[in-house]
């Protein structure tokens, strides 16, 4: 009857029986009496080799997806064979005709990347696109296991979470709204979606802070906009980001112990269960050592300390600053490779919405997580339940943020999250020095057009 995942076909027992497969042709070799084909059909990395009479076969060409039909049969041990009575192509793949990759030829993740409409079938990007799947799926079960409620947190919203001006704005793309564009120039782009301010959002925290009141611990995985126009190899213009938030929660340490136990959780999970694929999907040799030591803490005054200490970090930085990606690589370099947060932020270079240390005012009880290979992983903090302070930051923000202010005012309870960059983690655990090769369909400045 129908046919099966080759998955299955390596997990469950079809010795001797009839199976029918479907995928890709992954490489030919063709013999006098014999031709040899691996096939894949993305269930898993293992490709499953199919064995057939050269005289009776139609040209196959590595790339074709083909309809397989015979015995399998137990070629040694570990190696399964399906012995192809019957093959049918389904899709021919010429390269001649334009098909980009040429059988038996490795190509260079930059090659690659320019044919984005190809790339799910490569064989390191779709064990990238399972590593991908099995950390969403786990992150899900964690979160869940953790008593978290998933929320789904819109995409337009009026506000810019991060202050920092790198939003999006949505415009309703319709004849009335491009001739109002044209005809006056007082209209701006901000007032074209229905005549008010919309934008992409830039993380959903601000949402999750509203569902936070009322069920203790909420968190999202979703899609976050940003409009840095910044050419790097850690930055996209559309990017996934796991946000959590809790509730009653007055301590930072709090929101560590939730983000270590999180990564570690997740990442053996994936360790566990995609062994194979994440070595096919790293670029480098990774060093998990990190999951046996506990996180180093440092604090912003320790790690600034540290910088400007000639005799350690040979580099520029000024206390009171931000730490740049010199900065934060030098930091983990320094603590062993091992994830560092840094905790205890003037109070100047963080967002609106965070906490005052209680020891001391100018401070802001927020936390970055640092890791090898991208530096700034996470970001989070414990949020300002201060109505009155609170009230006199908004103003100056320029948008309209009164029903945030009702949370402290109505039910409000002392809270913290985090939110953390997901292609920046798949980066993180798989060596991979360009977030672009971490995302099915990458969106960086000047690149949408798949
Ligand atoms: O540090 P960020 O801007 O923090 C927030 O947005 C908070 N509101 C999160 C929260 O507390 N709920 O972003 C969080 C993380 C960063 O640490 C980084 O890993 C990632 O998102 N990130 C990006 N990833 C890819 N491309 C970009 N342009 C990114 N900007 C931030
Ligand atoms: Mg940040």
């Amino acid at each position: 009857n129908g046919h099966i995942a080759i998955s299955n076909i390596f997990k469950s027992n079809y010795l001797g029986e009839k199976i029918q497969i479907k995928g890709w042709i992954k490489s030919v070799r063709k013999m006098k009496q014999n031709t040899f084909l691996d096939v894949n059909d993305g269930s898993c990395s293992k490709n499953l080799q199919i064995v057939t009479n050269t005289a009776t076969i139609p040209s196959l060409r590595s790339g074709s997806s083909i309809i397989a039909s015979g015995i399998l049969q137990q070629l040694r041990k570990d190696q399964l064979e399906l012995h192809g009575d019957h093959i049918e192509i389904c899709g021919d793949c010429n390269v001649e005709e334009g098909y980009p990759f040429a059988p038996r030829k490795a190509y260079s993740s930059d090659y690659i990347r320019q044919y984005l409409q190809f790339r799910p079938r490569t064989t390191r990007f779709s064990s990238l696109l399972r590593v991908r799947d099995t950390a969403t799926m786990a992150l899900h079960n964690f979160f869940h296991d953790e008593g978290y409620i998933h929320i789904h947190t819109p995409i337009l919203t009026s506000n810019d979470c991060e202050g920092a001006g790198e939003t999006f704005t949505v415009i309703r793309d319709n004849r009335e709204t491009l001739k109002s564009m044209t005809k006056s120039s007082s209209s701006s782009p901000e007032e074209t979606y229905f005549n008010t301010k919309t934008f992409l959002t830039v993380s959903a925290q601000l949402h999750l802070e509203a569902a936070v009141h009322g069920l203790s611990k909420v968190y999202t995985l979703g899609p976050t906009f940003r409009a840095e126009n910044s050419k790097s190899r850690l930055h996209l213009s559309e990017f996934y980001m796991l946000e959590a938030e809790c509730a009653f929660v007055n301590k930072i340490e709090e929101i560590m112990e939730m983000v270590e136990k999180l990564l570690k959780n997740v990442t053996a999970r994936i360790l566990d269960e995609r062994e194979d694929d994440l070595k096919r999907s790293s670029e480098t040799f990774v060093d998990f050592r990190w999951l046996d030591k506990p996180f180093v803490v440092l604090t912003y005054d320790e790690a600034s300390r540290i910088l400007q200490d000639k005799t350690k970090f040979q580099g520029e930085f000024r206390d009171g600053a931000s730490l740049n990606k010199e900065h934060e690589k030098f930091l983990v370099k320094y603590c062993g490779e091992t994830p560092t947060f840094v905790i205890n932020w003037p109070k100047t270079l963080k967002p609106f919405y965070m906490k005052e240390c209680v020891e001391d005012e100018s401070l802001v009880a927020a936390l970055d997580l640092l890791v090898s290979n991208v530096g700034e992983l996470a970001g989070g903090s414990l949020r300002d339940d201060n109505y009155d302070g609170l009230k006199v930051k908004l103003p100056h923000r320029g948008v309209e943020l009164d029903w945030y202010l009702d949370l402290r005012k109505f039910g409000s309870t002392a809270s913290g999250g985090f939110g953390l960059g997901f292609e920046r983690y798949l980066q993180f655990i798989l060596g991979i020095s360009n977030i672009k090769d971490v995302i099915p369909f990458p969106r960086w400045p000047h690149n949408c057009k798949l």
